[in-house]
């Protein structure tokens, strides 16, 4: 009996130090860290709910590419886009993959990753509509865009142009297509995604000219929040070392 005792002593402390010479192994079985990512899944083809209602897009494969090199879990939530830095401030989740431009103005409130993709602002309007190659051509005219988007900011700093701010992009494409308003503003991809591929719209709308701003989307963390924020950029870098932005193009923007 007493031999015994000594024996299984024997074994747990063999077994012990084995976990403690090969942290490795003990570390696989242990969860990989999981970062709750909001995204306003309505700005196709960047982020969108699908006819199965997942939540789609290229800013979902890119953050889940950016997860795997990175080796944490993406969880993502559909957010409004109206509080959806507010949300991110208050601790409701980790980081918002949505599209976001870099900016001056939220730098300063939040930390955004290196640049992951350029997409400027271009105008869509009616295919009825004459005689406009710019958004300064648009005065005395109604212009809609997502609110609190740099699209919406820069109607607003077209002088004579009335700004019409909407929710979701989806309602301003459909304002138009009534005649309510006649110019819509966005980030090029989801013009085209729009104004060229949409069975409804393409008889519709047309895109004005080329982008008229230069615009670098990032990925955004709270003020403060290195940890996550190194470990997004690590992400990115081998991402798009691997060129897989480039395969996510050919996917979503062909
Ligand atoms: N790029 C624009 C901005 O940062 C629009 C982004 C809107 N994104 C979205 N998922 N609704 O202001």
């Amino acid at each position: 009996m007493k031999g015994y005792r000594l024996m299984a002593g024997l074994f747990m402390f063999v077994g012990f130090c084995m976990m403690v010479s090969m942290p490795g192994f003990c570390l696989a079985a242990e969860e990989v860290r999981t970062v709750v990512v909001a995204t306003d899944a309505t700005w196709p083809p960047m982020e969108m709910v699908n006819t199965n209602k997942d939540i789609v897009g290229y800013d979902i494969d890119f953050m889940n590419a950016v997860a795997k090199e990175a080796g944490f879990k993406a969880v993502f939530k559909n957010t409004a886009w109206d509080g959806i830095f507010s949300g991110l401030a208050g601790g409701k989740y980790d980081a918002i993959i949505s599209s976001v431009t870099i900016t001056k103005e939220r730098k300063e409130k939040y930390d955004l990753s290196e640049p992951y993709f350029n997409a400027g602002q271009i105008l869509v309007v009616p295919k009825t509509l004459e005689g406009v190659t710019t958004l300064a051509d648009m005065k005395g005219k109604k212009v809609g865009a997502q609110i609190a988007t740099t699209g919406a900011i820069e109607i607003k700093k077209a002088k004579g142009v009335e700004l019409k701010n909407y929710d979701e992009i989806g309602l301003a494409f459909e304002d138009m297509a009534v005649g309510r308003i006649s110019g819509v503003v966005c980030d090029t991809p989801v013009a085209a995604n729009y104004a060229l591929q949409k069975a409804e719209y393409k008889v519709k709308f047309k895109i004005v000219g080329e982008p008229f701003t230069n615009e670098f989307y990032g990925i955004v963390v709270k003020k403060g929040n290195k940890d996550l924020l190194d470990l997004i950029n690590k992400g990115i870098s081998a991402v798009l070392k691997k060129g897989i932005d480039k395969q996510l193009e050919e996917k979503w923007l062909r």
